[in-house]
């Protein structure tokens, strides 16, 4: 039994992926390419760390990366709206140009809450960079500079994103069979 059985559909590939960090990548470097210190990836764990992986690869200027773990979902597939923060910063943020790294964009009030707490530690700049966001999703307004993709309305897995922690390892992005859900 393989990982692939339980997706229904892709709804984006391997190469759209690849292609799509690969531009980002250069659009990062350009923008930082005059920041007096390398530019900060602060990626969101658990879900965006196989896309912070490959975007740090493809801006190919110096970066620095750490990471934030924060609870907002448990295992189910329903936003809770309440976000804590299970680990924080190594560094310090103040005076750095930082990019927040998010797998999704659903409804918002998870990057709501990291955004007000990273912008009290003062950087010098704060910008998002989020690989999916689900379009009519948002409950409160983000200012994303950096948007992969859009996708629909539906729970996706792969890439980072997981159902019940299953499924990060896919390397496209999917739609799990209906009935995997009912487990
Ligand atoms: P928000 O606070 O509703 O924006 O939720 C953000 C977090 O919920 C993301 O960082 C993901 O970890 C998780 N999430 C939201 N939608 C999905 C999905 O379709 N698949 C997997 N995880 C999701
Ligand atoms: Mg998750």
């Amino acid at each position: 039994m393989s990982i692939h059985d339980d997706i229904d559909h892709v709804i984006i590939t391997e190469e759209q992926i690849a292609e799509r960090v690969r531009e980002m990548g250069e659009q990062l470097k350009a923008d930082y390419v005059d920041s007096t210190k390398p530019v900060l990836l602060v990626a969101v764990l658990r879900g965006a760390a196989i896309f912070v992986a490959d975007l740090a690869r493809a801006i190919g200027g110096k970066v620095e990366l750490d990471f934030m773990a924060v609870s907002s979902y448990g295992s189910t597939t329903k936003s809770s709206g309440v976000v804590r923060i299970l680990k924080d910063l190594d560094e310090d943020i103040e005076g750095r140009d930082v990019v927040v790294v998010e797998d999704i964009l659903d409804t918002g009030l998870t990057l709501k809450y990291l955004l007000r707490n990273l912008a009290s530690r003062k950087p010098r700049s704060l910008e998002v960079v989020t690989l999916l966001s689900k379009e009519g999703k948002q409950q409160v307004p983000i200012d994303c500079k950096y948007i992969g993709f859009a996708v629909p309305d539906e729970f996706v897995v792969g890439y980072g994103l997981d159902y019940a922690e299953r499924y990060r390892n896919l390397p496209y992005i999917g739609v799990l069979k209906r009935e995997i859900y009912a487990d």
